[in-house]
């Protein structure tokens, strides 16, 4: 799908359709009013009907109007003007692009732009639409022989946005694609099956991202993880014949001196549970269990798109969880990267044990903050649904900017306590800590796991296992949570501005 951004007037543009917003009780949007008063009140007509009465997720299409340039003029239900926020906004983006995927239209003007949304600026806007057409637009066809053409007719998007408008339109666009297409590398990684995916694919992808885009990237193999001491990661790999990786991926975008933000992404390729195996039902699920990687991938995409000015760097521990000959047994003791001692009392809590050993390892880098992305719980899902990603942190501000940027890009999530109560269901009468907490709070204890390895640093954890796919028809990745990783490094970058306060002395 291409975009581009344009200042014409609706009536004059010369595409295959052109889309505009209609409100509840049948108020035209004033690009609506535009096309009414060119094509001598066709529009308030139809209107007038009863067929586009403006209900949200409604549409109706009409063919040649009088002295409009375009056969098709697409109407969408925008819903009430004053309940128009942000995701009514999406809604009518998803409805404009459905409707518009259903007719012959080979490219389309979408005039969305002018709409009041709440306050949200034009960049805002144009970014929005960018991102969820781009997100409607995905589809894993690697593995079909014979691939659905629908909607293959589209090709072409144009914002239409009034004059003055164009620059930051433009603005909003770029970054909405850099979104939107580390949301379709984020997805295809996790789609992957666990037998083409495995932690050698996903180092290869890697290095073949560094290659596009000129980061550095580096793959640790078992027996540098073994020189190192990385007892914890390593438990987790015993039972696979798959290598495990640890990857990095460094993205210089600022000055030598700006400090990085580390992204740690869970990256187990499968998890059966290990000895600890998982039931039979859903279990082909486990394949997105590496789906914390796939976001720091393109959440790195997106950034060297935008070129933006921070440095970040991908740490992405990667495995697969198998029980075998060779597999950890519940009741073994590791000793991790840090020197801390865990029993680990549950295979199938694995996350934790890779993700230690890499935050352990991120200190290397001196970041200037580091979150981890992990599809680490099943109560996260109990808790947040599959609406919101649970946030967890030891640093307020960091908080506080990963949930501004959770509410900005529409990517949801909400924040769980990490109260220091919850700590002692760690305790363990042969280690330092177990590594599991029991059943009451698991979303918390298995981050006050993560906690005692975050000590001194500025650090945040998003738990995805509700948010980074879908079960059931619409099963697939989600492509989340990139937009709120890139938006949360888009607001550091403008507020750093290459210069800023804390630099590395
Ligand atoms: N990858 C799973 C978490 C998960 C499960 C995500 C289902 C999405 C759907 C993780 O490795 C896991 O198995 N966690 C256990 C932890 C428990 C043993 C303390 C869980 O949530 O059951
Ligand atoms: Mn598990
Ligand atoms: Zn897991």
């Amino acid at each position: 799908m291409d975009f581009s951004i344009k200042t014409a007037a609706p009536h004059k543009l010369k595409v295959g359709a052109v889309v505009v917003g209609v409100f509840e009780d049948r108020k035209l949007s004033a690009a609506a009013a535009r096309l009414d008063e060119a094509s001598g009140g066709a529009l308030a007509e139809l209107v007038k009907t009863g067929d586009m009465k403006g209900k949200k997720g409604s549409s109706l299409v009409a063919h040649r109007l009088p002295k409009v340039a375009t056969s098709r003029v697409v109407l969408v239900g925008l819903g009430p003007q004053a309940e128009l926020g942000d995701s009514a906004y999406r809604a009518a983006v998803q409805t404009a692009y459905q409707a518009v995927a259903g007719t012959g239209a080979q490219d389309a003007a979408l005039y969305l732009l002018e709409l009041a949304v709440n306050g949200r600026d034009t960049a805002w806007k144009a970014l929005q639409a960018a991102k969820e057409i781009l997100d409607r637009d995905y589809r894993f066809s690697r593995f079909k022989t014979q691939p659905k053409t629908e909607s293959a007719n589209l090709r072409h998007i144009v914002l239409g946005v009034e004059d003055g408008g164009k620059a930051e339109a433009q603005r909003g666009l770029q970054a909405g694609l850099a979104i939107g297409h580390g949301m379709s590398l984020a997805k295809e990684l996790g789609n992957l099956p666990g037998n083409i995916c495995t932690p050698t694919y996903l180092a290869e992808q890697a290095q073949a991202l560094g290659k596009r885009h000129g980061l550095k990237v580096e793959v640790l193999e078992r027996k540098d993880m073994e020189k190192l001491g990385m007892g914890s990661l390593l438990s987790v790999t015993q039972g696979s014949i798959q290598p495990p990786k640890l990857i990095t991926l460094s993205y210089q975008g600022a000055g030598r001196k700006q400090r990085p933000v580390a992204l740690i992404g869970k990256g187990i390729t499968f998890d059966t549970g290990g000895i600890s195996l998982k039931p039979g039902p859903e279990m082909d699920e486990m394949k997105f269990d590496m789906c914390g990687a796939a976001s720091v991938l393109g959440t790195l995409e997106a950034c060297a798109r935008l070129r933006l000015p921070v440095n970040v760097v991908g740490v992405i521990p990667s495995c697969e969880n198998m029980p075998g000959g060779r597999a950890t047994r519940p009741g073994d003791v590791v000793t991790s990267l840090s020197g801390q001692t865990i029993e680990i009392l549950n295979t199938d809590a694995e996350g934790r044990l890779i993700l230690c050993d890499a935050l352990t390892y991120a200190r290397r880098f001196d970041p200037e903050a580091v979150v981890d992305i992990a599809t680490l719980t099943g109560a996260c899902i109990i808790a947040l649904g599959h609406v919101a990603s649970g946030l967890m942190g030891n640093d307020e501000p960091l908080s506080a900017e990963l949930l501004a940027a959770a509410e900005t890009s529409g990517d949801r999530a909400w924040r769980l306590p990490l109260w220091e109560e919850y700590q002692e269901q760690l305790n363990s009468n042969f280690a330092d800590m177990a590594n599991i907490g029991g059943r009451p709070a698991g979303t918390v204890t298995a981050a006050c796991f993560l906690s005692r390895f975050s000590k001194g640093l500025p650090w945040a954890h998003l738990d995805i296992a509700g948010t980074a796919w879908k079960s059931g028809k619409e099963k697939g990745a989600t492509g989340r949570p990139v937009p709120l990783l890139v938006h949360f490094l888009m607001a550091r970058a403008s507020r750093q501005g290459g210069g800023g306060a804390r630099r590395r002395e």
